[in-house]
C-alpha cells in the first residue's frame, strides 16, 4: 500500500486512537502465565499484538475474543505453556520477539522465533547476552533472528547493568526471572518505559524500584487482574503533530496514556513552542491517562536534550517533521538507537525530508534539521510504520501532494490511521499500485 496526501485544511475535533502497543503485548503475555482469567479492554488489535496473541494460542493458551478491543485470557500458569508445532511468527515486532525470548527461555520446551524482513535485521544479542548469563541458551544468525530458544534450562538471577537503555531488554530479563532461582538486580543507563514493572506489581509480584535500579526475587507467581489499556501516546503523537502544524484545528485526543516514562514527546514539543494541555488526568489501573488538547502553534528549533531520548524513543519521526517545519535549526544527538528500529530512522527521516526540500545533516548518532517549507514529492517509508505516518501528517502542510511508499506496516501499530487523519480533514488516498 502507498499513501498520497494532498495539502489539507484540517478541522477541529475529538479523536480516540487505538490502545497502547507496549501495554497490549504485556497484558497478553503476563496474563497467559498468571493463575486465573484476566479481562483486557482497550487492547490494540494491530498486527504486532495479534502476532503475540497467535503465538500464545500456538502454545495452548485459551483466549476469548469478545470484540476487537476486549479479550479474556485464561491464564495457563507459569508451567502451563505447551510446545508449539512450528516456529512462532513475530511479524514486524521487536517487542514480541525480545519479550518472548525472556518468557520462553525458562520453559521445558524449545522453540524458534522468526520475523519479517525488517525484524530479521534487528539486533538480538542485547537479549541473548543477559538471558545466557541467567543460564538460558539461545541461538541466532549472528545475533539476528530467527532466534531459537532452547528450553529445559535451570535459570538463576543475575546482577546486570544494561549497556543500552531498552525497555525490551529490561522486560525480557524480568520475565525470565519469573522462572529463575534467586534475585535479579538490574541497572538501566537511563529510565525506560516501566509498563512491565507496573503490570507485574498489579498481578501480585514484589519488585523494588529505586531510580535506575530494579530488584526482583525469582519464581514469583502472578494472579489474573482486569487490565484497561490506555490509548497509545505514540499513536496520538501523529494527531498532536497534525494540529500543531495546522492553521486552525484544535484537536482533543482522549484517554491517552501519560506514563512519565513515555511523555518525552510532549516535553520536547512544548520546548519547541507547542501548545499542548493535559486535561482530565486520571488512572486506568496502574497507568495514568489524560485527554490531550492541542492547538496550532508556531514552532521553533531547539537542541533536543539527549537525556530525554529514552522517554520519547518512538516519537522521533514526529519530532523530525516538527523540526522541519519549525523556525530555525533543531539538533538531535545521542539517538543512535534510532538506527536499529523498524528502519534506520535517522537515515529514513533524513532522506525523506531531503526529498521534500529540507536541509538535513546526518551524524553517526543524530542529525540537524534546518526548518523550512515542505514541497511536494515522493518519500520511501522503508516499510516503517512510524515513518509512514509522520510523512502522512507532513503531507497535509506541504505545498504540493506527497506520495509515501510502502505504508502497509501502519497496520502493525495504528489500524484505522487513515480514517483518523481523514476525520480531522486530511485529504489522503491509498493505493496498492505505484
Ligand atoms: C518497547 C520499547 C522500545 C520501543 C518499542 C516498544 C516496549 O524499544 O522502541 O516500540 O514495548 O518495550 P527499546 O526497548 O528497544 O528501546
Amino acid at each position: 500500500m502507498h499513501f498520497r496526501v494532498h495539502p489539507s485544511a484540517l478541522v477541529s475535533g475529538d479523536i480516540v486512537v487505538p490502545g497502547d502497543k507496549s501495554i497490549s503485548h504485556r497484558a497478553l503475555m503476563l496474563s497467559a502465565v498468571a493463575h486465573g482469567s484476566s479481562r483486557i479492554s482497550g487492547f490494540l488489535a494491530g498486527e504486532d499484538c495479534l502476532a503475540t496473541l497467535a503465538a500464545l494460542r500456538a502454545m495452548g493458551v485459551k483466549v476469548d475474543v469478545i470484540d476487537e478491543t476486549r479479550l479474556t485470557v485464561h491464564g495457563a500458569g507459569p508451567r502451563g505453556l505447551q510446545a508449539p508445532d512450528g516456529p512462532l511468527d513475530m511479524g514486524n515486532s521487536g517487542t514480541a520477539m525480545r519479550l518472548f525470548a525472556g518468557l520462553l527461555c525458562g520453559q521445558s520446551f524449545g522453540c524458534e522465533l522468526a520475523g519479517d524482513a525488517s525484524l530479521s535485521q534487528r539486533p538480538m544479542g542485547r537479549v541473548i547476552q543477559p538471558l545466557e548469563a541467567m543460564g538460558a541458551r539461545l541461538s541466532s544468525h549472528g545475533g539476528k533472528p530467527p532466534l531459537t530458544v532452547h528450553g529445559s534450562r535451570t535459570l538463576h538471577g543475575i546482577d546486570y547493568q544494561l549497556p543500552v537503555a531498552s525497555a525490551q531488554v529490561k522486560s525480557a530479563v524480568l520475565l525470565a526471572s519469573l522462572y529463575a532461582d534467586g534475585r535479579t538486580a538490574l541497572t538501566e543507563p537511563a529510565v525506560t518505559r516501566d509498563h512491565t514493572e507496573r503490570m507485574l506489581t498489579s498481578m501480585g509480584a514484589r519488585l523494588e524500584r529505586n531510580g535506575l535500579h530494579i530488584g526482583m526475587d525469582g519464581r514469583q507467581q502472578l494472579h489474573a487482574v482486569d487490565i484497561g489499556v490506555p490509548a497509545d501516546l505514540s499513536s496520538a503523537a501523529f494527531l498532536l503533530l497534525s494540529a500543531l502544524l495546522s492553521k486552525k484545528a484544535e484537536i482533543l485526543v482522549k484517554g491517552v496514556g501519560i506514563n512519565p516514562t513515555r511523555t518525552g514527546v510532549i516535553d520536547v514539543l512544548r520546548q519547541m513552542g507547542a501548545k499542548i494541555d493535559i486535561r482530565n488526568e486520571r488512572w486506568l489501573g496502574q497507568e495514568p491517562v489524560g485527554d490531550l488538547h492541542v492547538r496550532p502553534s508556531a514552532l521553533h528549533g531547539i537542541d533536543v536534550d539527549p537525556g530525554i531520548v529514552s522517554l520519547a524513543i518512538d516519537e522521533f519521526p514526529v519530532l523530525f517533521v516538527a523540526a522541519a517545519l519549525a523556525k530555525g535549526r533543531t539538533t538531535f544527538n545521542g539517538v543512535a538507537e534510532l538506527r536499529v528500529k523498524e528502519s534506520d530512522r535517522i537515515a529514513t527521516m533524513a532522506s525523506g525530508l531531503r526529498s521534500l526540500g529540507i536541509d538535513v545533516r546526518e551524524t553517526r548518532d543524530g542529525a540537524s534539521v534546518e526548518g523550512g517549507q515542505l514541497g511536494g514529492g515522493t518519500v520511501d517509508s522503508s516499510s516503517d510504520h512510524r515513518v509512514a505516518m509522520a510523512f502522512a501528517v507532513a503531507g497535509t502542510v506541504a505545498k504540493a501532494p506527497v506520495s509515501i511508499l510502502h505504508t502497509a506496516a501502519v497496520a502493525t501499530s495504528f489500524p484505522g490511521f487513515v480514517d483518523c487523519l481523514r476525520a480531522v480533514g486530511a485529504h489522503i488516498d491509498t493505493t496498492e499500485s505505484l
